[in-house]
């Protein structure tokens, strides 16, 4: 049977402090309910006494949440456990999360007192805590660079002034895993009166062991972790929590769980990132944009054969739709080929080498060939030989120069050239177009389109002329805007017979 880790999300609180990060009732209101519908089982509202706003969020998501306990954090000060109880007030489950800072930093700097003195406070705030609730979580703030024999003492004292949650914060992120875990072993194995309360884990990332030295914690004993979504939190962040869940849910042979819907990870990961105007980064574990996307040719064709031969997780378990396999110039024919089948094209091996071709030398002018891409090189090739070709096209333009351009176009097989100046680099190679097919053409419209964003894109151009009273069209895409217009123009004439 797997033991239960409780989820303790704290993206409110502790991810709501950050700079930047700030939300107003409503939008924590929509994070707190997507946090229970994900399966969180804590969710820390926010810090009551801190300001009227984060009062007033405490007070409406109490309202409004039901399943998971709602935590208002406070000093070990009288005055903060007041105004957190009455935040508290319509909470259906409610917790209050009292501590002070038991390093010798803290006593000696920043509460400027004595151990002894520490542990009577502690004492007092989590007696006076409980009196307004069943449910009090104490933290020893900056517990990692804590001793570890004084840090069991306070505990036990804690423990017995009825602390049901004892949190030990590494506060500064400085434990290594291991001894972030001794630690926790430590107590479980020190305090006398430890089994009558949970063990706690808060890590954060300041040297980038957030996640190590919570999965430390919970091997060594503690069974509630606290976390917030995309590892959001002060400095470098907190540890995160679809890391945590998906850690869990990965390892059997931890024979632990979690209540975490997995599959409502990715949404409530943007839901917050969005909110909390907190890009996620691309390559960030579990719900970055490239957790799940492939680009070498190796992995994509290793992929191809079996995702699990590159993936761990199923992203369907995380609620992404399926891996991506990004098309680069470092992809293969049988990734090529995968993109071409879903597009809807069963080329054979002879279609998929010329295809594969172009799209090398496409890839390499571009970072990443899109689908769009993909079907413009595929009408290419199935449009075979063209009656009219452009071969060679080279322009002069800028600032006090006059535009010119020479234009080598192939008519039934021959190359012809010209050279025509205009009023722009496009004005002047249409011109030269129109000397080579002595034919009387007018222009009606000239529409030029990026494909999608970004400056090393294809450009599309949609030409439409007029010969002898009729209209014909031509359609051109390079990554040069230039000879896309060419080629749409010489498109639209190759129609006229
Ligand atoms: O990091 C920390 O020590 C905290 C406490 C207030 C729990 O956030
Ligand atoms: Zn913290």
């Amino acid at each position: 049977m797997n033991e239960k880790v409780t989820i303790f999300d704290t993206t409110l609180r502790d991810g709501e402090q950050v700079p930047g990060c700030q939300l107003n009732t409503i939008e924590k209101i929509e994070v707190a309910e997507a946090l229970e519908n994900l399966g969180v089982d804590v969710i820390e509202a926010g810090f009551p006494i801190s300001s009227p706003g984060d009062f007033n969020s405490v007070v409406e998501i109490s309202k409004v949440i039901s399943n998971p306990v709602i935590c208002a954090l406070t000093r070990a000060v009288k005055k903060d456990i007041e105004v957190a109880a009455e935040a508290l007030q319509y909470a259906k489950k409610k917790r209050i999360h009292t501590g002070i800072g038991t390093s010798p930093y803290h006593i000696k700097y920043k509460i400027k007192t004595t151990p002894e003195e520490i542990i009577n406070r502690a004492v007092d705030a989590v007696k006076y805590a409980r009196k307004f609730v069943d449910d009090v979580e104490f933290y020893a703030e900056d517990a990692g660079r804590s001793e570890n024999e004084y840090l069991a003492k306070v505990i036990e004292a804690v423990i017995k002034a009825g602390a049901t949650v004892i949190n030990i914060p590494d506060t500064t992120g400085y434990c290594l895993p291991e001894e972030y875990g001794a630690k926790i072993r430590y107590l479980k194995e020190n305090v006398p009166n430890i089994d009558k309360a949970i063990i706690s884990t808060h890590c954060h990332n300041d040297l980038g062991m957030a996640t190590a030295n919570t999965m430390m914690g919970i091997i060594n004993g503690a069974r509630q972790v606290e976390v917030t979504m995309n590892g959001l939190g002060e400095r470098a962040g907190n540890t995160s929590l679809e890391e945590i869940a998906m850690i869990i849910k990965s390892h059997h042979s931890l024979n632990l769980s979690t209540n975490i819907n997995s599959k409502l990870i990715y949404t409530t990961s943007r839901l917050v990132s969005t909110l909390m105007s907190m890009p996620v980064q691309p390559n960030k574990a579990i719900v970055g944009r490239n957790a799940f996307a492939h680009s070498s040719g190796i992995h994509q064709d290793g992929v191809l054969k079996n995702r699990e031969n590159y993936e761990i997780i199923d992203p369907k378990e995380v609620g992404i739709k399926e891996s991506a396999i990004i098309l680069t110039a470092r992809s293969g024919r049988a990734a090529l080929n995968h993109r071409l089948q879903l597009l809807g094209f069963n080329l054979d091996k002879e279609e998929l080498d010329e295809i594969y071709h172009r799209f090398l030398i496409l890839a390499d002018k571009k970072k990443e060939v899109n689908d769009e891409d993909i079907r413009i090189l595929t009408g290419e090739v199935f449009q075979g030989e063209k009656s009219l070709k452009l071969e060679l096209l080279q322009v002069t333009c800028g600032k006090s120069t006059i535009p010119v351009a020479t234009v080598g176009l192939k008519i039934n097989g021959e190359v012809h050239t010209s050279t025509a100046s205009g009023n722009g680099p496009i004005d002047a190679a249409f011109t030269a177009v129109k000397q080579l097919i002595s034919k009387t053409i007018h222009l009606e419209e000239f529409l030029v389109q990026a494909i999608t964003k970004g400056s090393n894109d294809f450009g599309k151009v949609h030409i439409q002329v007029e010969h002898e009273q009729k209209t014909y069209y031509g359609f051109g895409t390079n990554t040069d805007i230039v000879t896309a217009s060419v080629e749409a123009f010489i498109d639209a004439i190759s129609k006229i017979q």
